[in-house]
C-alpha cells in the first residue's frame, strides 16, 4: 500500500518537474498594461506556451487587448498595419508574416492560448504588444530565452 502510495507520489512529481516551466500565464487590465514587462523562457523547452486573460472590466471597443509575438524592429509597421484593417480584424493585418504568433482581441474576462516555438525564437529580439490603438508604448513585454 505505501510502496503504491510513493509511486504515484513520484510519478506526481515527474510530470511537474517537466511541465511547470514550459508555460506562462499572463492578464491585461483596464489600465492599459500587461502584468509584467519580462517573460523568461527555459531554453530546455521545445514549445512554450503563452496563456492570455483580459482581466479588465471594459468593452472590448474601449480597453480591448490583443498580444502579438515578432521582432522588435517590426512593432511599429505591424501596428500602422494593423490600424488600417481595423477593430473587427482585430487591429491585425491579416496573415502578416512578420507576425509568429498572436491572440484575437479579447474583451472584458476573454482568454486565449497559443504556443510558440522556443528555436524560433531563441536567436532574435522578439516582444509581446498589444496592437490597439495607442497600447504598444505601455503594453510592450521582453521574450527572453535563457
Ligand atoms: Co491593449
Amino acid at each position: 500500500m505505501l510502496k503504491k502510495l510513493m509511486i504515484v507520489l513520484m510519478t506526481v512529481n515527474f510530470n511537474f518537474a517537466f511541465a511547470e516551466n514550459c508555460s506562462f500565464d499572463v492578464y491585461a487590465t483596464d489600465q492599459m498594461s500587461y502584468n509584467t514587462k519580462e517573460i523568461v523562457i527555459p531554453s530546455t523547452c521545445k514549445s512554450f506556451t503563452i496563456n492570455f486573460t483580459n482581466n479588465g472590466k471594459m468593452p472590448k471597443s474601449a480597453m480591448g487587448h490583443n498580444m502579438i509575438i515578432a521582432k522588435k524592429d517590426d512593432i511599429k509597421k505591424i501596428i500602422s498595419d494593423g490600424l488600417k484593417s481595423g477593430i473587427t480584424k482585430n487591429y491585425i493585418k491579416p496573415n502578416d508574416e512578420r507576425i509568429i504568433a498572436h491572440t484575437k482581441l479579447l474583451g472584458p474576462g476573454e482568454k486565449s492560448s497559443f504556443s510558440l516555438t522556443v528555436d524560433k525564437i531563441k536567436n532574435g529580439d522578439y516582444v509581446a504588444f498589444c496592437s490597439f490603438p495607442a497600447h504598444e508604448a505601455r503594453m510592450n513585454i521582453k521574450l527572453s530565452v535563457k
